[in-house]
């Protein structure tokens, strides 16, 4: 199978140096040596997000955060701001978890703003506000850190959760700044290693809400893993100890870059990005919300994507086409984890050629 780069919103490019630390000897996940991996990953996690909350990575990907959210947080009813595929799946995992949920909904390509976060509170009884920071589907990103404040101003009480699968460890995020309840990602997008686990940033207040609902299950149960890191610095179950070897190096460069470099990175490849789409089409999001990780552009010209990842393969990279409804008439490039800009704009290049822009 020849080598696609992976300019696609997750997986995106893992190192080979990263990939590599998977294949160290495995070690007892009831071992002393596993006790330091853990405590030391959880200890690099809250030196990168600058938080005092509490952290855990669990061995599954980042939709189990929305069953937890369900199970966990939502007392009664929630509301959920949907603006694109993730953030509806968010919104129908609560409903199936028995727990009522109303829909904040707008157009696809549109934000959800802290106005409307505050005008549907005061309609209805909620006790959890859930929004995606970046929805993937659409390349939007939200305004999260001003719908935190709005909400925590007016409603201290609701829980507020995000969804910041495919821009943790990208963007620049600071729980405590953005006054998030529950923050939680997906190693498989930013953080550049392999699909497999999930990391959640949370606060004590949830910790207390959640240990008066019931119906929490097991693996779901966010007070039974906190409980058991906080006697034993362990998972509950048998973790991936593979890719949290991965994970412990990954997190090491990311330090050294700091959160500050990776978000300024993932800005500068944001901006060429926009320029080159401005130039040949249009953005999708409206203006002012546009992701740094995805850049979601509307195929004005009606050019054929599919063909062109064709074309693209041959080269050796990868692009994704539009998510659902929006294929073909959207296109999208994921610019995350260690893609540098050089590396963008060989992709861009070699697109312009093809193309014959
Ligand atoms: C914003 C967002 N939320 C949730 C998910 C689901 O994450 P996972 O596939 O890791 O469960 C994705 C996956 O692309 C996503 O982009």
């Amino acid at each position: 199978m020849s080598h696609r780069r992976l300019f696609i919103p997750g997986p995106t490019e893992s190192l080979p140096e990263v990939l590599d630390k998977q294949t160290l000897p495995l070690i007892g996940h009831r071992h002393a040596d596993y006790t330091a991996l853990y405590t030391g990953i959880i200890g690099k996690l809250a030196e990168y997000f600058e938080t005092r909350q509490n952290i855990t990575v669990l061995t599954a990907s980042g939709s189990i955060w929305m069953d937890i959210t369900a199970r966990n947080i939502v007392k009664k009813k929630a509301l959920a701001g949907v603006c694109g595929a993730f953030s509806k799946r968010m919104y129908q995992t609560i409903q199936k978890s028995g727990k009522e949920a109303d829909a904040l909904e707008v157009e696809w390509g549109k934000a959800i703003k802290p106005e409307m976060v505050v005008e549907a509170l005061g309609k209805g009884d909620y006790d959890t506000v859930a929004v995606v920071h970046n929805e993937t589907s659409t390349g939007v990103r939200n305004p999260i850190g001003d719908i935190g404040n709005a909400i925590k101003t007016e409603y201290p009480d609701v829980q507020f959760v995000v969804d910041a699968v495919s821009s943790a460890g990208g963007d620049y995020l600071v729980p405590e700044k953005l006054k998030t309840d529950l923050l939680f990602a997906s190693t498989q997008k930013c953080f550049a290693l392999p699909p497999g686990l999930s990391i959640a940033i949370y606060s004590d207040e949830v910790l207390e809400r959640a240990s008066g609902i019931e119906g929490r299950g097991f693996y779901t149960d966010l007070v039974g893993i906190h409980n058991y890191y906080q006697k034993k610095q362990q998972n509950p179950t048998t973790p991936n100890i593979s890719l949290m070897y991965a994970l412990s190096y990954q997190l090491d460069r990311m330090l050294e870059e700091g959160a500050i470099g990776r978000h300024k990175r993932h800005e500068e490849m944001a901006q060429y990005t926009q320029k080159w789409a401005k130039r040949h089409f249009e953005m999708f999001p409206e203006p002012g919300y546009e992701s740094i990780t995805v850049s979601t552009i509307r195929n004005t010209q009606g050019k054929a994507v599919g063909e062109l990842n064709k074309e693209l393969a041959a080269r050796g990279w990868q692009i994704a086409n539009g998510y659902g409804d929006l294929k073909e008439k959207t296109f999208r490039i994921g610019h995350m984890g260690d893609w540098t800009p050089e590396d963008v704009k060989y992709l861009l290049g070699d697109i312009d050629d093809i193309w014959g822009f």
